[in-house]
């Protein structure tokens, strides 16, 4: 049977108020519902973790970042540190999310740092990798996977086992174009081989890239595909929750 993890990134959205709101209403909603062993999480912006901390129901859902510094503290002005992370209530961080590679120049060596990082901190990474639609139409996307994997080669191997793998076709960020169900089949079993050749275990791979309400329960049925990294349908509650419902009725 399938553990879930449902997983909303909100990105650079939503004020305090709107998280209180949703956090709230969160936490009954989840009351009502028998998640059984799969979980939910919000990863929400820097300003937003201690308002959400403060209303969290813990047993029912969790709370994650969506990036961190690699340091726990120090002359880096601007940054968030893992010890600040767990401080805000995290159990999560994003890290190596595609915006953050295209627009942060995030590479490889600076994500073995906060992989390595996050773990020491017990904080648990969602570390994501994904193929452009150049990369795609070039047929290099496993050679992009694969690369992008090595990270993991740099990780204690009793620590592997906290890491959340998230496949997020970078032309279906936002885009509302989701990758069909034949390439999440191809490229989650293919990853799922990787870990096996590689570190002789499973991890839980989500999808993400436009899941949605209406979309989520046929992905979410696909061999290997643990969950979902919702961005934009994670910011309205009753799309978040059908996704959670969905997960919820195929376990
Ligand atoms: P999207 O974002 O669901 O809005 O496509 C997913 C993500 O970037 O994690």
């Amino acid at each position: 049977m399938k553990k879930y993890l449902i997983a909303g990134n909100w990105k650079m959205n939503l004020l305090q108020n709107d998280a209180q709101i949703f956090g709230n209403n969160l936490n009954n909603e989840l009351l009502n519902r028998n998640l059984s062993d799969s979980e939910v999480l919000v990863c929400a912006p820097f300003t937003n973790l201690f308002t959400l901390k403060n209303i969290q129901n813990e047993t029912l859902w969790a709370l994650g970042a969506q990036n961190m510094h690699f340091a726990d503290s120090g002359a880096y002005t601007g940054e968030v540190s893992p010890l600040m992370l767990k401080d805000a209530g995290c159990e999560y961080v994003i890290l190596g999310h595609s915006e953050r590679r295209q627009y942060f120049g995030e590479d490889n060596e600076l994500l073995t740092k906060k992989i390595n990082s996050a773990l020491h901190h017990s904080l648990k990474p969602i570390f994501c990798i994904g193929e452009t639609i150049e990369e795609r139409n070039n047929n290099i996307t496993f050679d992009i996977l694969h690369h992008q994997l090595e990270v993991l080669k740099n990780v204690e191997p009793h620590q592997i086992s906290n890491i959340t793998i998230a496949y997020e076709p970078v032309w279906a960020i936002g885009t509302g174009l989701t990758a069909n169900s034949k390439q999440i089949a191809e490229v989650h079993s293919w990853i799922n081989n990787y870990l096996q050749i590689n570190f002789s275990t499973s991890l839980k791979i989500l999808y993400g890239g436009s899941m949605n309400a209406g979309n989520s329960a046929e992905i979410l049925a696909i061999d290997n595909v643990s969950g979902g990294l919702i961005g934009g349908a994670s910011l309205k509650l009753d799309q978040f929750l059908q996704i959670v419902d969905n997960a919820i009725q195929l376990t």
